[in-house]
């Protein structure tokens, strides 16, 4: 008789069997004839749901601000000498992309986590704060080595701005404000950065949409998704270096 192999690997983000393609069940045309943008793609694949459209505009925002910054950060940096070296596109992309880490861009997850148990724990920000000096780990979502307090970062300001516009509650966010303002007591670059604002207001995006069970949420923050962010957003920024130095001959 036949001999089928048993099924090993499972997927349940997208089905390509039936006429058109669908994510998260949701077809192909629909996608297009509603209107949808990249936060709701990004919704349905990662999220397997479709995010009301103060969401969806919150990823959008999230992916164009940190779409670059400049050549001198590690991850341009990196792209742009892979590509001057003489290498091709996914090489030079996938450079620039390897430095993507808790230094930079890649403390959007640890910053939700900490943010998220020290607010749930009922720390003072004093407590949080000094708890992590003691364990020797430097606060994630906080620091820059640039921005200071009298030369805030915009991306962090506009982020605010349309959460405290958009969003039902900012409470992790409002958190971290009191984190940053005692870390600013002690030095003036502990400012809050941009990863430290995604990382906050994502919390206040899962816990105030009502669109997640505590149990979804706590198993997002775990797994952490939303370094795929920043690496989905910066990947815009280290193509366009990669094509600026190829142009540049
Ligand atoms: N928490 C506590 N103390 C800190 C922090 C922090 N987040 N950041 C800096 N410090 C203090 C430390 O005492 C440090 O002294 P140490 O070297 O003895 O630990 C002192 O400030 C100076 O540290 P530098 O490394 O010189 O600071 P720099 O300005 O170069 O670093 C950086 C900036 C890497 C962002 C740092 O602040 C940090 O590690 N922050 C936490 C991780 C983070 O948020 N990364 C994402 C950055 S945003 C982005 O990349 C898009
Ligand atoms: C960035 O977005 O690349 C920067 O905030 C990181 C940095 O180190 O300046």
């Amino acid at each position: 008789g036949k001999v089928r192999a048993p099924t090993h690997i499972i997927s349940t983000i997208s089905d390509d069997r039936g006429e058109e393609p669908c994510y998260a069940g949701v077809p192909m045309s629909t996608i297009i004839e509603r209107g949808y943008g990249v936060g709701d793609v990004i919704s349905l694949l990662w999220f397997k749901r479709s995010l009301p459209r103060y969401c969806t505009q919150f990823i959008e925002i999230c992916i164009m601000l940190c779409a670059d910054h400049g050549p001198c950060v590690s991850g341009a940096h990196n792209s742009i000498v892979t590509a001057r070296a003489g290498k091709d596109l996914v090489s030079s992309l996938v450079s620039g992309l390897l430095t993507i880490g808790p230094r930079f861009g890649g403390a959007i997850d640890d910053a939700a986590r900490y943010f998220k148990d020290a607010y749930d724990r009922g720390l003072t920000p004093y407590e949080f704060v000094e708890g992590m000096k003691k364990k020797g780990i430097r606060v994630p979502g906080i620091g820059h080595r640039i921005k200071s307090r009298d030369n805030r970062d915009k991306r962090v300001q506009l982020l605010q701005k349309y959460a405290h516009t958009h969003f039902p509650s900012v409470k992790y966010m409002e958190y971290a404000v009191q984190v940053e303002t005692y870390t600013l007591s002690k030095a003036n670059n502990l400012v809050m950065n941009v990863d430290g604002a995604i990382g906050s207001l994502f919390l206040d995006l899962l816990s105030g949409s009502g669109m997640f069970s505590k149990q979804e949420i706590d198993e997002i923050v775990e797994i952490g998704y939303l370094n795929g962010l920043f690496v989905l957003a910066r990947s815009i920024g280290l193509i366009g270096h990669t094509f600026d130095q190829k142009r540049l001959k």
